[in-house]
């Protein structure tokens, strides 16, 4: 490839607008081509971003020979087939958070990847920004000793909608699948992928979904996460890292941070590191950067993390006994 990352964007919501922003701020990357279910809604977003090619339908999208790669904005419990679409399609792909609905979903879509060899990752976003990579290099480094702790929150408060997808059963609603994942994927990147225990409460809201919920996990060395989640409830969305040595602060909303404060002995150290774009730019970076080295998936959000995150959302809404109407 000579040429630029041609990028698709497949659905055209709120999300999917703020990525194309993202692309125009990423070097190495052009995006070509839209994919909507309507060819009005996609020539609407076509030309607010003057990408050429708009298409009325995802299969027309993942037949164009032009895309190299397609980032996946639908609801949750689109992401498997629209993938998999893409996958046999030869496309490489970025698809939102949460990956699917459940681990089962993910694994096959990984399992397609894997088995045609293509690019696959998870769309979070988080571990790309200039902060969240400075506090994992601090960590590695021995900056706050060995991790013991970790906590983090991401709640807000959104009126409720019983056809939209924050609160619809049916696009699956609720905070664990939609805010829930940037805390158990912090937890991940700090103390690993798999807690030892994991206990969880929650509250189901009047359309049957998660609106708030506490999540303790316990990891083989002791090490704990002290997590929660909301979508009716708007919490300070802060993480902290507490070490033997000292502690980081990722400052509100820490899911796309731009300072970090790092506690030692009886020292403050204040670090400023500002997004450069909306921050979703990293993350297309990230991608265009594995294409470039022929990488088949991140080393910075693997595929197996990503599946053992789905496990461990299922692990909690089996405490809840919540299940979606698609599984
Ligand atoms: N990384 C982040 O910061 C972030 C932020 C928000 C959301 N997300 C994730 O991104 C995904 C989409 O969220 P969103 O807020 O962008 O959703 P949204 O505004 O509702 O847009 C979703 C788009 O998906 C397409 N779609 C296909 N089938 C659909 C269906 N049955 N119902 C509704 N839409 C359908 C539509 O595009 P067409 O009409 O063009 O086909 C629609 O515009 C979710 O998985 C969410 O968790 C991530």
């Amino acid at each position: 490839m000579t040429e630029p990352i041609r990028w698709g964007i497949l659905g055209t919501g709120n999300i999917a607008h703020q990525f194309a922003r993202g692309l125009a701020d990423t070097a190495d990357a052009e995006l070509v081509a839209v994919g909507s279910r309507s060819i009005e809604t996609a020539n609407t977003f076509g030309d607010e971003f003057s990408i050429p090619r708009r298409h009325a339908s995802y299969d027309e999208l993942a037949a164009d020979d032009g895309v190299d790669a397609v980032y996946v904005s639908t609801p949750h419990p689109f992401h498997k087939d629209n993938s998999i679409l893409l996958l046999e399609h030869g496309k490489a792909v970025l698809c939102e958070k949460p990956f699917t609905i459940n681990a089962g979903e993910t694994k096959e879509v990984i399992d397609v990847a894997r088995q045609r060899d293509i690019f696959l990752m998870e769309a979070m976003w988080t571990r790309y920004v200039p902060a969240v990579v400075r506090a994992r290099e601090l960590i590695a480094a021995g900056a706050i000793g060995d991790v013991r702790m970790v906590q983090a929150d991401f709640g807000f408060r959104a009126g409720v909608n019983p056809e939209g997808r924050l609160f619809n059963p049916d696009l699956g609603g609720g905070a664990l699948l939609d805010v829930g994942i940037y805390v158990t994927s912090l937890a991940s990147m700090v103390l690993g992928p798999r807690p030892a225990e994991v206990v969880s409460t929650t509250q189901i809201g009047e359309t049957g979904v998660d609106e708030q919920s506490a999540m303790l996990l316990k990891y083989p060395g002791g090490e704990l996460a002290v997590l929660s989640c909301a979508v009716r409830t708007g919490t300070s969305v802060e993480a902290r890292i507490f070490g033997t040595e000292g502690s980081i602060l990722l400052h509100s909303p820490f899911f796309k941070c731009d300072a970090l404060s790092v506690k030692r002995g009886g020292d403050e150290e204040h670090i400023d590191l500002p997004l450069e774009g909306n921050g979703y730019n990293y993350e297309a970076a990230e991608v265009g950067h594995c294409l470039r080295a022929g990488l088949k998936e991140s080393d910075v959000m693997p595929l197996d993390e990503t599946l053992a995150l789905m496990e461990l959302l299922d692990s909690i809404r089996a405490q809840w006994g919540l299940t979606y109407p698609m599984e």
